[in-house]
């Protein structure tokens, strides 16, 4: 941590957040970065938790003392510097809440991880990484270990429209074919991440693998489009998880036959296996309570004079 007491004790008097930075466990944020209205970076310090991250993992973050466990994947980690960096779209109370609190020089209350089974990244030569909006993210550090194991990395990334491109360049650096799509043409392709898959399995015969990322729908359309040409399909979960190691059951989903536990048997499935429709009616149980709590904290803000960032749609 590199702020003095006194520079600690105006920040959480700026910020108005709890009081984590006294607390050695609290973890300090170094940058943020907004990518658009609901988009946001946040790097924290953490040399060991940098030295373990490997691609496919998250973490479980408490933002504030009282605050909610929310899962967020490492999207990406520098073992030199010792820093981990997360991406976040806000969209609901929680990720809301940490768009208006997290700032550089405010503390996380709690971090633990990194958590769940890393991807696999095998001897694969040739890959195509999908990322779909907010997938961009977790899906870049697969993306640089297959390249860094020596496979030939051909990148699909997608977003409804330009302003909502994040990581381009960050992206393309590691890939050998690079595809950008965009909903409405006014980046790259005029389409889905599925039409810019179509195009690399028309151009190459010989793709081992695709991994795709991104909101459930996506994914699902990602593995249909692979099924016919039986292209093995890695898809990240993403249910509700509740402590994050396998415990509560709260993340069951299932595949093939099976249930698993998507916080210790994944996130990473085989896309193929998946019941996409199941996991998205899960999704959707706590909906009530998610926009009662949303409501209840918007109404808190106007109280204390602070408004509520604007409900953005998910990218
Ligand atoms: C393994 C994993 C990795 C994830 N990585 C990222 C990431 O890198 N960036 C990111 O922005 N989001 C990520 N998410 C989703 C993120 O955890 C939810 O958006 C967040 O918990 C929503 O909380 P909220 O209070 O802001 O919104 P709420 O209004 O509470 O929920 C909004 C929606 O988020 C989902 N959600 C709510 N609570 C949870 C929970 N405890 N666990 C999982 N999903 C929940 C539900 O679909 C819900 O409808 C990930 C989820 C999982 C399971
Ligand atoms: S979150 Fe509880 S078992 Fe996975």
């Amino acid at each position: 941590m590199g702020s003095t007491s006194s520079e600690r004790t105006d920040l959480q008097k700026a910020f108005n957040t709890s009081p984590g930075l006294e607390d050695e466990s609290a973890v300090e944020i170094i940058r943020r970065e907004d990518f658009s209205d609901v988009t946001f970076m946040l790097e924290f310090h953490h040399p060991m938790m940098a030295k373990a991250a490997k691609p496919g993992q998250f973490v479980i973050v408490i933002p504030q003392e009282h605050g909610e466990r929310i899962p967020l994947t490492i999207a990406d980690f520098d073992r030199k510097k010792g820093t981990v960096t997360l991406v976040i779209q806000a969209v609901g109370k929680t990720t809301k809440e940490m768009q208006q609190t997290c700032h550089r020089g405010t503390p996380l209350f709690g971090v633990v991880g990194p958590m769940g089974t890393p991807s696999h990244i095998g001897n694969n030569k040739k890959v195509v990484c999908v990322g779909g909006g907010l997938g961009v993210a977790p899906v870049f550090p697969q993306a640089r270990a297959f390249k860094e194991s020596g496979a030939y990395v051909i990148g699909v990334i997608g977003f409804r429209n330009k302003e909502l491109v994040f990581w381009e360049e960050k992206f393309r650096k590691y890939c050998d074919e690079f595809i950008i799509c965009s909903d409405d043409g006014s980046v790259g392709i005029k389409g889905l991440v599925t039409d810019g898959i179509k195009l690399a399995l028309k151009k190459h015969t010989d793709i081992d693998e695709v991994v795709a990322i991104g909101p459930p729908i996506m994914m699902k359309a990602c593995a249909e489009t692979t099924r016919p040409a039986n292209i093995k399909t890695t898809v990240s979960l993403n249910p509700i998880m509740v402590d994050g190691t396998g415990m509560c059951g709260g993340c069951r989903v299932k595949i093939g036959e099976g249930i698993k536990f998507a916080c210790v048997d994944g996130p990473d499935f085989d896309g193929h296996q998946v019941d996409f429709d199941d996991l998205m009616n899960r999704l959707k149980r706590f909906n009530e309570d998610e926009k009662k709590a949303l409501e209840r904290w918007s109404v808190s803000c106007r109280i204390r004079g602070k408004e509520a960032p604007p409900t953005g749609p998910r990218l």
